[in-house]
């Protein structure tokens, strides 16, 4: 553990993960106030907005938090095929009294090519920067490890691991099946393995020469334990932090995650174009009709997606909001990040 507490330059093996639409300033702050890294997604922000996030975070905390980017291939604009899920999804939106978007927006930025973004993160240096989807381009890699910055990837295989580390990863996030939120592979068309937190964890802490952070399915601090030893130097945990009151959860995902709902999480493609963990609901049933190799690309599936649960937010239906969470997520708590965090290492320590 010391080797990735050092790096990280955080007290306990505790990080938050980030959560696009879920993690805050105020949540990851605490997370850091307390120990552990909080972290921060900026997927869905521009330029302007990740400043203002940074500083944000920055007015919370003066201790290192982790600031998170999607490298994704860009979307194959594919206007047949896009039209296709429009005309599929249209009975549902017009039950909410309402139409499908005209065009499908790229709701969510890749960090790759993205001069802007990277000339921002040289002059605002967040003390760690992650990765998801895949590894960035080496020579922005370069750049922030030059810059100070340690850098963190997802890697749900030993090959993804090995090109992380090639692309200049300080650790390696290991994410299992078991995870909440979008799988973090760099190809959602290749086939997949779907290797559990346990054997995926064990797998890169024999086989990486960087350091391992487990994630997937870790809701307490036996969980954490377990992680450790495996020979994890730390765990990161996503759904145990959706329920804190410092998370932008909205009261329909809060009042799901602390229902029998919980115990059924779905992985699928339907809500934004890649593979998702997400509490079964009435969107995830439509899975049942859809052949998932004909969606639009991630993230112009997602922009679907989007419009059509804010029109059945609007008609009263939250039952089509992604409401992402991993399989451990009947044991989701509801207390403040500090209070959770303290819980966490307390029963780490018993375990
Ligand atoms: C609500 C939610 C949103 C997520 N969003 C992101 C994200 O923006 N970036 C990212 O790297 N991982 C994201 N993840 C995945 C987490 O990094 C992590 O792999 C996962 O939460 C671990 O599984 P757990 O939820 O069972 O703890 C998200 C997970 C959840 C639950």
């Amino acid at each position: 553990m010391r080797g990735l507490a050092d790096l990280l330059g955080i007290r306990l093996p505790i990080v938050q993960a980030p959560m696009a639409g879920v993690s805050t300033p105020a949540l990851a702050a605490a997370v850091s106030n307390a120990g552990g890294l909080g972290s921060i997604a900026v997927g869905s922000a521009d330029v302007e907005a990740t400043r203002r996030l940074i500083r944000e975070t920055r007015a919370l905390t003066g201790r290192p938090f982790n600031l998170n980017l999607f490298c994704h291939r860009p979307p194959r604009r594919d206007p047949a095929r896009e039209a296709r899920w429009l005309e599929t999804l249209a009975p549902r939106f017009r039950s909410f009294g309402a139409e499908p978007p005209a065009r499908l927006a790229e709701v969510y930025r890749t960090f790759v090519g993205d001069e802007a973004m990277l000339a921002l993160l040289l002059e605002e240096r967040p003390p760690v920067v992650s990765f998801h989807f895949g590894p960035p381009p080496r020579a922005a890699a370069d750049a922030l490890r030059a810059a100070g910055v340690r850098l963190l990837a997802s890697a749900t295989n030993l090959d993804e691991a090995r090109a992380l580390e090639a692309a200049g990863a300080d650790a390696i996030v290991a994410q299992g099946y078991e995870a909440g939120g979008h799988r973090g592979v760099s190809d959602p068309d290749a086939p997949d393995d779907r290797l559990g937190t346990l054997a995926l964890t064990r797998l890169l802490a024999a086989r990486c020469q960087v350091p391992v952070i487990a994630a997937g399915g870790i809701m307490d601090g036996a969980g954490i334990a377990a992680a450790l030893a495996l020979g994890a130097g730390a765990a990161q945990l996503g759904t145990a932090f959706v329920g804190c009151p410092e998370s932008s959860a909205d009261a329909a995902y809060r009042a799901a995650l602390a229902s029998p709902a919980a115990a059924h999480t779905v992985m699928t493609r339907l809500i934004s174009g890649r593979p998702a963990r997400c509490l079964q609901n009435r969107f995830t049933e439509l899975a049942a009709a859809v052949d998932e190799g004909t969606l639009p690309d991630y993230p112009l599936a997602y922009a679907a997606g989007k419009a059509l649960a804010t029109a059945a937010r609007a008609a009263g239906e939250t039952g089509f909001s992604a409401q992402w969470a991993g399989q451990g997520a009947p044991l989701a708590r509801f207390l403040p990040a500090a209070e959770l965090v303290a819980a966490l290492e307390d029963e780490r320590r018993r375990a």
